[in-house]
């Protein structure tokens, strides 16, 4: 029986890697588990009433690209947000980003471009759906290195125009998981310049703009809008599951321009599993309020300031500007994650499970090699213990 061979040279994903590496080993303490990006703060208290509310809601088809209340609150809260008009016709709600980044990539990548095989641009390291994504159109994904050198962003200006020429899409993750770091407004328009100069549309992941230290970052809509780009340049994905802290929820929305939707639509009116009705309406009630999204993202900056406080002194610490994880600077990721497990319980992804061997001297070259990824998700005090564990094992 044959099988497709696009996806033979995936890795497998992270999380049976690390099992993998660490499950024969007897944990040194109570396990802490800093490894999955999974918000654990409080769903917010309206889930439950709205949700028992619109039971019967199970019992019809939902509307495919969302409800108009949903889609009116979604309009609203960018307008409020980011201070751009999106209107209902160029939103779609989504089964979170995750979905919604891969169903892009095959309604948006054409077959060829300019007679050649096209390319995705993605940050290395990066979350792991824009490779796939691009492997399953038949697109060819190139790794950009996203380092301390270059911000922790990367440098998609600096690729040869003969690559760029061929770029369809390009992957941007803001703020980055797993880096933490943000995309300024001057990132962005240079990057939309780019896009208008090799004819690429720009898929920006920005499902943790809602958690950020000091200032909310800035979103590729309102970028776009300030310098009136061509709305198909960008199409730009937000979730309710870290802003919200409903990851089990599976809603999020994509806005695109008119002609990009239009192809979004058609797709997932064909083959798309719309979000049950229920949920929509619990959604609905999650963008339109705020407080709920301002507790949590407390909770996150009294963690980023225990970690501060932790790590000070740590040569190459770097605090993260938004999201919820530390990308840790170690000798051997997987190393380090081994003996952390082994000596204390804690639990941490090595950074190279997030990131590609793109060749170099010795073919090894990979930019996560040297990191530990480490999520603040569990309670201030918990996180706080093992973080402490953590400086102690790692580089005390
Ligand atoms: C960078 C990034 N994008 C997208 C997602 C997918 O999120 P969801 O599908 O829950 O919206 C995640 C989840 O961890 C993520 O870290």
């Amino acid at each position: 029986m044959a099988f497709p061979e696009r996806f033979s040279n995936l890795p497998d994903y992270a999380f049976p890697r690390l099992r993998k590496l660490l499950d024969a080993h007897a944990p040194g303490g109570e396990p802490i588990a800093m490894t999955i990006g999974e918000p654990r703060h409080a769903m917010p208290e309206f889930v439950g009433p709205i949700l028992a509310a619109n039971l019967s809601g199970f019992g019809v088809y939902p509307p495919n690209d969302g409800t108009p209340e949903l889609l009116a609150a979604i309009s609203a809260w960018i307008d409020r947000r980011y201070g751009v008009t999106v209107p209902d016709d160029r939103l779609m709600v989504l089964n979170g980003t995750r979905e919604g980044l891969f169903n892009a990539c095959i309604a948006l990548c054409p077959e060829t471009k300019g007679g050649k095989r096209p390319v995705v641009l993605m940050p290395n390291p990066f979350y792991q759906v824009y490779a796939v994504a691009a492997l399953a159109v038949g697109a060819e994904p190139v790794y950009v290195p996203a380092t301390a050198a270059t911000g922790f962003l990367p440098d998609y200006g600096s690729l040869p125009p003969e690559v760029l020429d061929r770029v369809a899409l390009a992957d941007i993750c803001s703020p980055a998981n797993p880096q933490g770091a943000v995309a300024s407004a001057d990132y962005l328009a240079d990057l939309l310049a780019l896009a208008e100069k090799h004819d690429f549309t720009v898929l920006a992941d920005e499902c943790y703009s809602e958690i950020w230290r000091k200032a909310p970052p800035p979103g590729l809509l309102q970028v776009a809008a300030a310098q009136g780009a061509d709305p198909e340049r960008v199409a730009v994905f937000h979730s309710l599951s870290k802003r919200s802290n409903l990851p089990g929820l599976r809603s999020g929305f994509v806005a695109a321009g008119p002609e990009s939707m239009k192809r979004i639509r058609q797709l997932r009116s064909f083959a798309g599993a719309p979000l049950p009705l229920p949920l929509q309406r619990v959604a609905e009630a999650a963008w339109a309020d705020e407080g709920h999204v301002a507790a949590s993202r407390a909770l996150y900056q009294a963690k980023f300031a225990d970690a501060d406080r932790i790590f000070a002194g740590v040569q190459g610490y770097k605090a993260p500007d938004g999201g919820f994880f530390l990308w840790l600077p170690v000798e051997d990721g997987e190393a380090a994650a081994l003996k952390l497990w082994r000596e204390t319980g804690v639990r941490v992804l090595p950074g190279a499970y997030l990131s590609r061997d793109v060749g170099g001297p010795n073919g090894t070259d990979n930019p996560g090699a040297g990191y530990i990824r480490v999520a603040l998700v569990a309670t201030p005090e918990e996180t706080q213990r093992g973080l402490t564990m953590l400086r102690d094992c790692i580089y005390g």
